[in-house]
């Protein structure tokens, strides 16, 4: 047994932040960020706090399932931008919510949403748990540097969430790791120790853009080849792809060396930029609520980002 999406949820703050807002911060505009990124407006916290908006996105998953909190086994959550090291942000939903159920937080920052699928399909598998909450939220707008041009328009804040019940649509997944921090890395807060004598790091997300794309590129090629590769199927098996929104020309180069008709990727990086963690089940919220999800199709969601890491699954709605 693994498990079936009974239900989604996602939310982002009201705030909307367009290219030409940033054009007033950084040396930047409209038709660059729209051609190089493919982002047109994002959303920005005001004063939520991440937990916050993982609650909010958690309510609207819960509710689309037509689960009741206290029904909740085990609440994951994926995160880099939490408010606090701890409590973590899975901790302080549970406590929202006002259940009693284990809750914990993984961090493999944009892949991170498949690793919480991953880690729960064991619960289903061991029989631990018959309902579970994963929650992907992030408010990256802490820890961007506005001054930076070459990070700041990209990224945006929100949460997305999915609801798990016993099933057996969880079909498989591929987790690749390469450790290593000199493509991207967001480093902690440093500290203040009068003892250190290394330079403690500026707390903002450093990213080698293009060693990035090229990796992004590369790995959601060959995470989905492996993952169809596996599981005797073509690309023509699968009705949708929902990738990680980083960057339309990230999706654009992986559907044409692919092969695959670029309609069956969902895209909505337009509208709330690369929220990491957050992004893949906020645009399967989005392709749900949409009406074109039909029972028994087949889903690949792929994820790539700082770990480095990526990852793909298989899922049948
Ligand atoms: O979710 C985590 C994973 N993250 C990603 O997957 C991001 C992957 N990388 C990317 O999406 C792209 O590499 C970026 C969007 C970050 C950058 O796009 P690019 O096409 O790779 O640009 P570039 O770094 O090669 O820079 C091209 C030019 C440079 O100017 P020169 O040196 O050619 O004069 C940059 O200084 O574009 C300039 N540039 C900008 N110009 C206007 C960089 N950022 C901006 C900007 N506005 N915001």
């Amino acid at each position: 047994m693994s498990f079936t999406i009974l239900g989604t949820g996602m939310y982002a703050p009201e705030k909307i932040v367009t290219n030409d807002d940033l054009s007033k911060l950084v040396d930047t505009n409209d038709e660059w960020i729209r051609k190089r990124v493919g982002v047109v407006t994002r959303r920005v916290s005001v004063n939520e706090t991440t937990s916050e908006m993982g609650v909010k996105a958690a309510k609207a998953a819960l509710e689309n399932a037509g689960v009741l909190p206290e029904e909740l086994d085990l609440i994951l959550a994926a995160t880099v931008s939490g408010e606090d090291r701890s409590p973590s942000v899975a901790c302080m939903i549970q406590n929202a919510l006002g259940v009693s159920c284990a809750a914990y937080d993984i961090n493999a920052a944009c892949s991170a949403f498949l690793f919480l699928m991953e880690t729960a399909a064991g619960y289903f598998a061991r029989k631990k748990v018959k309902k579970v909450l994963l929650v992907g939220a992030e408010r990256l707008s802490g820890i961007v540097d506005w001054t930076d041009r070459s990070t700041c328009v990209i990224f945006g804040d929100g949460a997305g969430a999915v609801v798990l019940g016993e099933g057996d649509n969880y079909l498989d997944s591929v987790i690749h790791v390469q450790g290593g921090d000199e493509v991207i890395k967001i480093p902690s807060f440093g500290g203040t120790s009068p003892f250190y004598e290394r330079e403690t790091p500026v707390p903002y997300i450093f990213m080698n853009g293009q060693e990035t794309f090229r990796y992004a590129v590369n790995s959601i090629c060959t995470d989905i080849t492996e993952l169809l590769e596996n599981n005797h199927l073509s690309m023509d098996d699968i009705d949708y792809i929902v990738p990680h929104q980083a960057n339309v020309r990230i999706i654009d180069f992986a559907a044409k060396k692919l092969k695959a008709d670029p309609e069956k990727f969902v895209v909505n990086i337009d509208r709330y930029g690369n929220t990491s963690s957050a992004s893949i089940p906020m645009a399967l919220d989005e392709l749900h609520r949409s009406g074109k999800l039909k029972r028994g199709d087949k889903v690949i969601f792929t994820a790539f980002g700082g770990g480095l890491a990526s990852a793909a699954s298989l899922v049948i709605w």
